[in-house]
């Protein structure tokens, strides 16, 4: 939420004059709190007579949050309170003498049980209330319909159960909610939401909501990003949406949406930067109205039933930087990539599992996609070799082709992809030695350990695999998988150059000779896959020293003698 604690940030001068007229010893107080002490201690704060903002936020706080005695004459004074990103727990009491209360935050602490019903009765001004990121229960109070002046409700990140009541809808003043991360369910009722028309940002990610997206939506004409992902909805994107022209932000992923795609006019959506709709059930092509909106920067549209080619019209998107079309029926990868590498903003792109089993594209003259840093198109079947133009990515850092059916070697050229760390070519039908061209690739070899890749290319977080996790891009390690190829001759010794790698797989190849000492330098490894080749010999004692292996399979090779224990 980007403006929400704007008011309190306004009021946060007044918080100097608040406390230089405490006492010199309790400014010092105010930083170092004890924990032990705290929270009487606070209590004797938020009842101060002089006290309008009080911020302890981001201490180690403890302890439930005291009752406080009934309001002194002309009321506490307190109009600002955060006490968010402590550890404080217990239910959260009913102060209900704060009569000049506007902003609380209490998010990121344990407090548990239900949302007090008071808030609004006792300060009838709040106008920001954050409770997200604790252990609340329970259901939406109906009285938060009460509180006409509240700007921003989070209550994200909690255990709330239940359906959003009727009576919250009458906060018509909300212009930031979010429920994100919670158990709620139920349906969005067209009627009611109509009546909040200042919603800017409406956060319902991650619950159990299902249903369509009401008609009305398209009469919140000041919304700028609408989250409803992870949740069982269903039906078409109501056409409504594109009235909503402020719209920057569009996250639908992991429901079940379903409808013509091209149905929807993106044409009165300008402003939008982010459009998601991963695992859905859209059907039909990409809408060519989509080329209209020039500011998107991020399109997902992956795992959906859409089919066709791209348009050239596709690199009138000048500030795309993240496109997924992975896991639909799109046709025509040379016409694909023809025209997205004039995309020149374009850094991530993922189009695996589309135009099965058609040729791998070759170029005469290659050029475009020069801000290329992860590319995917792994499971499509394609025949052919690796091909040469992925050599003029110079920025490539992670590539997958694996599960398709390329032929040919290795070429020597990839040692030339200066900051590729992530080399995925395994289940093809690849031949030929394991070149040592690899064990020179730089980032592979290079003593550093964090991944070069900068985690602000990911617009979107990325899923890789079927496992659907979340994939930090920050945690993305070395790797490179070979496996399940048809590749023959030893081991080259100089594996052990490739000292920064984490995950090395050479499995269900035909591989023979013996297991090289050297592969024991590579001290990082997390896995390491040997299995199913010719292998011979003994198993390297010395790999009882690479400490950090979780992952080890040497099985249905011909190797003797002893197995390592320990390391
Ligand atoms: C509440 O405080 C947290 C940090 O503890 C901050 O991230 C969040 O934005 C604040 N909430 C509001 C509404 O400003
Ligand atoms: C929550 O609080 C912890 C410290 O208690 C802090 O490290 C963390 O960054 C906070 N998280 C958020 C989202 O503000
Ligand atoms: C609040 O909402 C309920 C249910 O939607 C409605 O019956 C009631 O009239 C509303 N109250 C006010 C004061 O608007
Ligand atoms: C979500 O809904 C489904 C089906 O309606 C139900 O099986 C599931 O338990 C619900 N999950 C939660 C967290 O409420
Ligand atoms: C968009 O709003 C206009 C005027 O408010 C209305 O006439 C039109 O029907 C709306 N469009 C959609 C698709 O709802
Ligand atoms: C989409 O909307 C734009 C602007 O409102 C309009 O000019 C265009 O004709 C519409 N396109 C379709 C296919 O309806
Ligand atoms: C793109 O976004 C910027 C602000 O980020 C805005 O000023 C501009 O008008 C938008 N472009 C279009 C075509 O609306
Ligand atoms: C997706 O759509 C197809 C037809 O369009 C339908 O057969 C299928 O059941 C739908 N899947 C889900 C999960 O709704
Ligand atoms: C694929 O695209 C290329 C280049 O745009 C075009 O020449 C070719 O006809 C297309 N193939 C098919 C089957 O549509
Ligand atoms: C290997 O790739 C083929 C497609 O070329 C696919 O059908 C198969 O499931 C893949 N095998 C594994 C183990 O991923
Ligand atoms: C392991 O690395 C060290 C230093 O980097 C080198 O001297 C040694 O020869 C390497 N051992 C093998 C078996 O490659
Ligand atoms: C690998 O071993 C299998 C069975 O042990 C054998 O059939 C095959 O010819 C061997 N391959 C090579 C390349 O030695």
């Amino acid at each position: 939420m980007p403006s929400s604690l704007g008011l309190a940030v306004a009021l946060l001068v007044s918080f100097v004059s608040a406390v230089s007229s405490c006492t010199q010893q309790e400014k010092g107080y105010l930083l170092q709190f004890h924990a032990a002490m705290a929270s009487p201690r606070l209590a004797e704060l938020v009842s101060s007579r002089s006290i309008a903002v009080l911020d302890v936020s981001f201490n180690r706080l403890t302890g439930a949050l005291r009752e406080l005695p009934p309001s002194p004459a002309p009321g506490r004074p307190l109009q600002v309170l955060d006490i968010s990103s402590n550890l404080f727990a217990g239910d959260f009491p009913s102060w209900k003498a704060m009569e000049n209360m506007i902003a609380l935050n209490a998010s990121n602490n344990s407090f548990a049980g239900p949302i007090p019903t008071h808030f609004c009765d006792s300060s009838p001004s709040l106008a920001v209330l954050d409770l997200s990121r604790n252990k609340f229960s329970g259901g939406i109070p109906q009285a938060l319909g009460d509180c006409s002046m509240l700007r921003v409700l989070n209550a994200g990140y909690n255990n709330l159960r239940g359906t959003l009541p009727d009576e919250l809808f009458n906060a018509t003043s909300l212009e930031h909610l979010s429920f994100r991360d919670n158990e709620l369910h139920g349906v969005l009722d067209e009627a009611h939401v109509i009546n909040l028309r200042n919603l800017v940002t409406l956060n319902l990610g991650r619950n159990n909501f299902s249903g369509r997206i009401p008609d009305s939506i398209g009469e919140l004409k000041r919304m700028e990003a609408a989250y409803f992902d992870q949740n069982i909805m269903s039906g078409e994107l109501p056409a409504a949406l594109s009235n909503c022209t402020y719209l920057v932000t569009v996250d639908l992923k992991i429901n079940v949406f379903s409808g013509e795609l091209s149905k929807f006019n993106f044409s009165n959506l300008p402003n939008l930067k982010t459009f998601d709709l991963m695992d859905n059930n859209f059907t039909g092509t990409i809408p060519e109205s989509i080329y209209s909106c020039s500011n998107l920067t991020a399109l997902r549209l992956s795992a959906n039933n859409l089919h066709g080619q791209l348009l050239p019209r596709i690199s009138d998107l000048k500030h795309l930087t993240f496109l997924s079309l992975s896991v639909n029926s799109f046709k025509n990868i040379t016409n694909a990539l023809h025209i997205l590498k004039n995309c020149r903003q374009l850094t991530i792109l993922l189009i695996g599992k589309n135009f099965r089993g058609e040729l791998m594209p070759e170029y005469e003259r290659f050029d475009g996609f020069e801000n290329l840093q992860v590319l995917d198109i792994g499971a499509c079947q394609l025949l052919g070799k690796i091909p040469l133009w992925i050599s003029k990515l110079a920025k490539l850092e992670m590539s997958r082709l694996s599960n398709n059916q390329l032929s040919g070697s290795i070429p020597d050229w990839i040692k030339a992809l200066k900051y590729l760390f992530y080399l995925d070519i395994s289940n093809n039908s690849l031949t030929g030695e394991i070149p040592t061209a690899l064990m020179d690739m730089p980032m592979l070899k290079s003593e550093k350990t964090e991944a070069h890749l900068d985690p602000r290319v990911f617009k979107l977080p990325v899923y890789i695999g079927i496992s659907r996790q979340y994939c930090k891009p920050i945690a993305l390690p070395k790797v490179l998988d070979l496996g399940n190829n048809k590749f023959t001759g030893e081991i080259p010794v100089e594996i052990g150059r490739l000292k920064s790698l984490l995950s090395l797989n050479l499995s269900s190849n035909d591989l023979t000779g013996q297991i090289p000492q050297s592969i024991c330098n590579l001290t990082r490894l997390l896995v390491l896959d040997l299995s199913n080749n010719n292998l011979t010999g003994a198993i390297p004692s010395a790999l009882n020293s690479l400490h950090s292996l979780s992952a080890f399979n040497v099985s249905s090779n011909d190797l003797e003698g002893p197995i390592p224990s320990g390391g």
